[in-house]
């Protein structure tokens, strides 16, 4: 079924994705922005709209079915856009990955009458899918480990301007989840080898290198604690890049959650992760406006609103997901930050 879908910052590097997804599928975007002269450089019939001007979102959104917001940093735009697609009553999806405008809107937007999901994107939604696959049904765990083996990361300006705003709301300290709780703190990074199945293999990984995920995962599951990991390679281009992604990078996103003695572990491999955001938030848009959700309104994370195993599945031909059999034992490695002496058993057996 063909639906009319507005993308706000429709002229960034995600935007164009989620525009090439939407009508890919048969939709009709309406690309909205700040920035009108670009976006006649994309489509006929762009909408002029400005976060400090309601009225301008509220002219752009109308006739649509529904919003999905690109344009970050997110703590200038989203809480504008969600009160603008709540004044419409349209839902808004966003694939926000800054952990306080993600905080912000869990926090703020629980009494809407229409269905808000953030962070349905690579960072924040696929994470959360995954880990809520692998539980299967369950929802408590001891910890929960998500492993991003990122080849490269050039990040994008959007990107970039995200992580300073980040930065700065947390007054330049770290996060960790822990105890079942954010906490903010000034602990040096730690590296550890992570051992992602083949073809990558195992690598450095910068250990609480927290992300998106600390927000979504525990609106739903129950974990003592849950920690994300970067690629060191990643961590040090981000870190050192300009404004230029020329090169897109393949991901291994490997997932292990220990609950007493039983780990579980999928592990989902693709490539571009600005790329796949776009199958990602088109695919949870479709299902929204379809009736495919668990919850009606209200804002849920990918795993309290989908069925998350058949989501991944529809997703096959952007993600191979490796499914690995859960294990007992011993551990046999030392282990990081929140998790120390647990660490993957054995290799894993694919199903
Ligand atoms: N969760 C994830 O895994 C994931 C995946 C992809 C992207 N993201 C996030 O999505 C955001 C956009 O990424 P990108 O790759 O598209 O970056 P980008 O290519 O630099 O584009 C940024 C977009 O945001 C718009 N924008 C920025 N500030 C705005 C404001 N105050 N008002 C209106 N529009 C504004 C820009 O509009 P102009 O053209 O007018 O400047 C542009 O359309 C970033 O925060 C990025 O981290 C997250």
């Amino acid at each position: 079924m063909s639906h009319t879908i507005a993308v706000y910052g429709a002229t960034g590097h995600t935007g164009r994705h989620v525009t090439t997804e939407l009508r890919r599928r048969g939709h009709h975007p309406l690309l909205l922005g700040r920035d009108l002269t670009t976006l006649h450089t994309l489509d006929d019939h762009p909408r002029h709209a400005t976060v400090d001007d309601p009225d301008s979102l509220d002219r752009a959104l109308h006739g649509a079915d529904a919003v999905i917001n690109t344009a970050g940093p997110f703590a200038t735009t989203a809480g504008p856009l969600i009160d603008a697609a709540r004044r419409a009553g349209i839902p808004y999806l966003d694939v926000a990955a800054e952990i306080e405008a993600n905080l912000d809107t869990f926090t703020h937007h629980t009494d809407a009458t229409t269905l808000i999901i953030p962070a349905m994107a690579f960072y924040g939604g696929l994470g959360d899918l995954l880990a809520t696959t692998a539980l299967d049904g369950d929802t408590h765990a001891d910890t929960i480990h998500i492993a991003y083996g990122l080849t490269s990361w050039h990040p994008t300006p959007g990107t970039l301007a995200s992580g300073t705003v980040s930065t700065q709301r947390r007054g330049g300290r770290r996060l960790r989840y822990t105890n079942g709780a954010l906490h903010h703190h000034d602990d040096a990074p730690t590296t550890v080898t992570w051992p992602f199945p083949p073809p990558l293999g195992p690598r450095e990984v910068l250990a609480e290198f927290t992300m998106a995920d600390v927000v979504t995962l525990p609106t739903h599951l129950r974990a003592h604690h849950i920690t994300t990991y970067m690629t060191t390679t990643a961590a040090t281009d981000l870190a050192n890049a300009g404004p230029r992604r020329d090169t897109p990078e393949t991901f291994t996103v490997d997932v292990l959650i220990r609950t007493g003695t039983t780990q579980r572990r999928i592990t989902a491999t693709g490539q571009d992760i600005y790329a796949i955001s776009a199958p990602l938030v088109v695919e949870a848009t479709d299902r929204v406006l379809t009736g495919r959700t668990r919850v009606t309104h209200g804002v849920a994370s990918a795993g309290t609103a989908f069925d998350a195993p058949d989501f991944l599945r529809s997703l096959h031909t952007h993600l191979t997901i490796h499914h690995h059999k859960p294990i007992s034992g011993t551990p046999t490695a030392p282990f990081p930050a929140s998790d120390r002496g647990t660490a993957p058993l054995t290799p894993s057996t694919r199903n």
